[in-house]
């Protein structure tokens, strides 16, 4: 594969799951399994089918529909597990079994209560078993960003050892930020003996708003993998959102010169879809895939965008999906937007008419926090009719 070819490992169906209230029935996880194979979504982890018979079968399902993107299963360090995990990629045309135990201190001592050398024994012994099951196996240290780095080291060198070719590092509560987790992957590459057996992997979670920052900062290092949701769904403040990776990759190939095998074309339609079947609403003014994200209401920038979309415009609205930019008339638009919008609404008005009507718009939007283009029909037909 080209060296600078990011793999894009999406775990809405997994991690995005875990986000409290955004569970998925067997339907709606193909339905979007399908979306995000579509979009070229290189690996989907459909599931962790230990945790229930329904997540059993919907892996399972995934696994039967989905025919080029890798299906992945999550698994503990467990036998029990690993092999529930591989009847339910059995289906897949390409299947993976991902499997995890914590390293850090703090997981190993009140967590797991296991220490450290039984946990690198637990390693190699897990990792070694998938292998027997399958060919392909991601080993993720669970609580990797705050591993003792000799430790993670030794657990990282065992998992290869033992037949990992997915090496993930999971930053599991946001507490990294960019240059430190960058460091951390770098520190790998440098000191485990035969890292470059493996695709180094990133998991960011996004409690202090840095996992796509951290995700990218590691790519910068090495790391190959990057572990995404669609709109950042996940645990707690939620993982590193896809949109905004993949399309930061694409708008800045000078700073950032790696490639995703993501049709960005089909964000929109995948992020409506996600939102739609887990009832989380996208924020307004989410990147990438917010209403507002294409939306513009100061006069200064209509005026700049109508004159050249570049101006307030670092993508274009074509490359995410949507059709074209919006401008939203509220008592910020200026003429320009407002000739625009009456054009748009099929008025061909003079020049008086025009600043009559321009005045009366902006006395309403004064008044009325959401201008639509049924209040400017009305108050446009009103001039009309009043001559
Ligand atoms: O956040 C995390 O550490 C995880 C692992 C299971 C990969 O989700
Ligand atoms: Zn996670």
């Amino acid at each position: 594969m080209d060296h600078n070819r990011v793999i894009i490992f999406d775990t809405t169906l997994r991690d995005g799951e875990q986000s409290p209230g955004a569970s998925m029935n067997l339907e709606e996880k193909v339905r979007i399994a399908l979306v995000l194979e579509e979009m070229g979504v290189d690996v989907i982890e459909a599931g962790f089918p230990i945790a229930s018979n329904g997540d059993f079968e919907a892996v399972e399902a995934v696994a039967k529909a989905v025919r080029n993107s890798v299906i992945c299963g999550l698994a503990r360090a467990t036998r029990g597990d690993i092999e529930r995990c591989a009847a339910a990629i059995k289906p897949a045309a390409s299947g993976r079994i991902h499997t995890f135990l914590s390293t850090s201190p703090l997981h190993m001592k009140y967590k797991l209560q296991m220490e450290p050398e039984k946990v690198l024994e637990k390693v190699a012994e897990s990792v070694a078993y998938a292998r027997s099951l399958t060919d392909d196996v991601e080993w993720s240290a669970e609580d990797g960003s705050r591993t003792e780095h000799d430790f993670l080291c030794r657990c990282v060198e065992a998992a290869i050892k033992s037949g990992a070719r997915t090496i993930n590092i999971p930053d599991t509560v946001g507490y990294a930020v960019p240059d430190e987790y960058a460091a951390l992957i770098e520190m790998l590459f440098n000191r485990v003996p035969n890292i470059d057996k493996a695709v180094i992997s990133v998991h960011c979670h996004n409690d202090l708003g840095l996992a796509v920052a951290n995700s990218l900062a590691a790519v910068g290092k090495g790391a190959r993998q990057i572990e995404c949701t669609i709109n950042g769904l996940g645990e707690r403040a939620g993982n590193a959102a896809m949109e905004e990776i993949v399309m930061a990759l694409r708008t800045r190939p000078d700073r950032m010169p790696f490639k995703t095998g993501i049709k960005t074309e089909n964000i929109t339609k995948a992020s409506r879809l996600v939102s739609t079947i887990t009832g989380f609403v996208v924020q307004p003014n989410k990147a990438i895939v917010g209403k507002n994200a294409f939306a513009h209401e100061s006069g200064i920038h209509q005026d700049g965008v109508l004159k050249h979309a570049q101006t307030y415009e670092i993508m274009t609205p074509d490359s995410v999906g949507l059709h074209r930019s919006h401008l939203v008339m509220g008592k910020h638009s200026g003429r320009a937007a407002f000739k625009a919008k009456l054009k748009e609404l099929g008025y061909d008005l003079g020049d008086n008419a025009v600043e009559d009507a321009f005045n009366r718009f902006k006395d309403l939007a004064d008044r009325k926090k959401d201008v639509f283009d049924e209040d400017i029909v009305a108050l446009v037909d009103d001039a009309v009719v009043r001559g």
